[in-house]
């Protein structure tokens, strides 16, 4: 593969939307940000140098890194943050991906302002496995705050009660038509006529799944989370929060303009945002502007099946080229419970339900961050910064999709991680319940692609589901939406030794505690054990 070289410049950058202005953390001040092409089994260097405010980290969502934890970039999980005045380079080292990912901040919510695409195409004489498109652009939906994010999340976990919501969606960093201020500069995808084009779709949006349509255009989905999908053609996606979807979309309707959009699946009792962003997708030619641009028909927010109709029919590709790996017998299994559930006040004026501060928990354990990275906790022995007694079952066995009892709503707090041994087939059941505000949780592993080989509502049945699992050509993902009151089964191989962090992408949840540590331990051979770590590393303490 080749070597590329990337600097990023971490700075706070004035910009305006929704009539007015706000200083924001970008990267090279652009928003979203710069996008990384490579070609698959390339390596980058992104030096990052950091001119902002405060200590941040950056992420490159769905690149596996093998052995390469210590460039995965969580903050206190896999690293310290790079503090400013200072700055770090990561060492991005790609394999099998092909197709999109993303890059984004990974230190409390600066995500909302700090990503950008990862576009990996197949290396000659490789192609695409479907006919090359004309041409390809890039759609990043975001989700735009008029505060400023950092004090959003401050404030709420001070409070223990809901995070503002967004004041915006964006599609590639501009809200749309229907806002205010807004319409001067909507986002224009700018196409000839009849000819094909790829779409990579990317949802940075921080809180919500998102449904995303073109209208009278269909969507060809070839591909998602950096792995080909057998295309399916549909009139909308739903898009979980830091997925991204390839979809193919040939420019053969009959007038200038038709309006893209992008509004949010949340079935839930939670505050959310419920406006709609869009785009226009713009023949080339001599049109005069119509008095109407067609509208596409999205679900309705809380349309649950038009979801699940969506999401069930994607399969991978599985040809010779881009074959499945997926483990037909497992080794260790892990059940997960994912709830969002409360915390005692410790002042008794908490605005979070009953009183109480909002939290969220895998297996009944809320998550805490630890000061010092795990990663250097694990690799130098250092005792005292996490636990390995992340439980492989949740505490209580309960009706999952019933019962709310007092043992579930409270969880307990810790920095527990799970280790896993090199080279086991694992099976992770991910079981929604509906403690608390009960929604998709989009669970995203790090280090790691996995197959989702079942899905369902209600309580997993370990007898009878397993029956029904696809182990043939199971979709490839890094981040998949555990339904509402339901469950989602994945599988892969822990042939990445390292220490991943795993947690929910809705980063409401993430801030909550709805996380926890994955530790693939050390192989037998030099080949499978973590990588050295480079000579300069942010420091821990300052
Ligand atoms: Cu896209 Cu841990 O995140
Ligand atoms: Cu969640």
């Amino acid at each position: 593969g080749n070597v590329l070289h990337y600097d990023f410049v971490l700075k706070e950058t004035n910009f305006t939307r929704l009539c007015s202005t706000k200083s924001m953390l970008t990267v090279n001040g652009s928003f979203p940000g710069p996008k990384i092409q490579v070609y698959r089994g390339d390596t980058v260097y992104v030096n990052v140098h950091n001119q902002g405010l405060y200590g941040v980290t950056i992420h490159w969502h769905g690149v596996r890194q093998p052995r390469n934890p210590w460039s995965d970039g969580p903050e206190n999980i896999t690293q310290c943050p790079i503090q400013p005045g200072t700055n770090f380079t990561y060492e991005v080292i790609f394999t099998t991906e092909e197709g999109t990912l993303w890059w984004h901040a990974h230190s409390d919510w600066t995500r909302a302002t700090v990503h950008g695409a990862i576009i990996i195409l197949p290396p000659p004489p490789a192609t695409y496995p479907f006919p090359k498109p004309y041409a390809e652009e890039t759609i990043v939906l975001g989700e735009w705050y008029k505060g400023d994010v950092m004090a959003i999340i401050d404030d709420a976990l001070a409070t223990g009660g809901d995070p503002n919501v967004s004041d915006a969606f964006t599609i590639n960093g501009q809200p749309g038509d229907l806002y205010n201020c807004s319409n001067g500069t909507t986002y224009h995808l700018v196409a000839e006529y009849g000819k094909a084009y790829l779409l990579r779709i990317i949802n940075a949006v921080m809180n919500e799944e998102q449904f995303f349509a073109i209208a009278q255009h269909n969507l060809t989905v070839v591909g998602a989370d950096g792995a080909y999908t057998k295309p399916i053609t549909t009139n909308y996606i739903m898009i979980t929060p830091g997925q991204t979807m390839d979809v193919l979309v040939t420019t053969n309707q009959s007038r200038s303009l038709y309006y893209i959009a992008s509004t949010p699946y949340a079935d839930t009792t939670a505050p959310f945002d419920n406006t709609t962003t869009t785009a226009i997708l713009q023949y080339n030619g001599n049109y005069t502007r119509p008095s109407s641009i067609p509208f596409p028909p999205l679900p309705a927010y809380n349309d649950t099946v038009a979801a699940g109709n969506f999401t069930t029919r994607l399969r991978a590709l599985a040809s010779k080229e881009h074959p499945v790996n997926v483990p037909k017998t497992i080794t260790t299994r892990i059940f997960i419970a994912v709830s969002v559930n409360q915390l005692i006040c410790p002042n008794a004026s908490c605005s979070g339900p009953d009183g109480n501060r909002l939290s969220a928990s895998l297996n009944n354990i809320s998550f805490l961050t630890p000061s010092i990275a795990v990663l250097q906790a694990y690799y130098k022995g250092l005792n005292g910064v996490f636990g390995g007694d992340f439980p492989s079952v949740p505490p209580y066995l309960f009706n999952f999709t019933g019962d709310v009892g007092n043992n579930t709503l409270y969880p307990s707090q810790g920095t527990k991680a799970r280790f896993i041994k090199y080279g086991e087939a694992v099976e992770i059941v991910f079981q929604g319940t509906n403690v608390g505000a009960a929604e998709n949780h989009p669970m995203h592993l790090h280090g790691f692609s996995f197959y989702l080989v079942g899905t369902g509502l209600g309580n997993f049945n370990n007898v009878t589901d397993p029956a029904n699992f696809n182990l043939i050509d199971p979709p490839e993902f890094n981040t998949i939406g555990v339904p509402k009151n339901g469950w989602a089964t994945i599988r892969f191989f822990a042939d990445n030794p390292g220490v991943w962090y795993m947690h929910c992408h809705l980063e409401r949840h993430a801030s909550w505690g709805m996380d926890t540590v994955i530790i693939v331990t050390n192989g037998p051979t030099n080949a499978t054990t973590i990588r050295p770590p480079p000579a300069y590393m942010p420091p821990c303490s300052s």
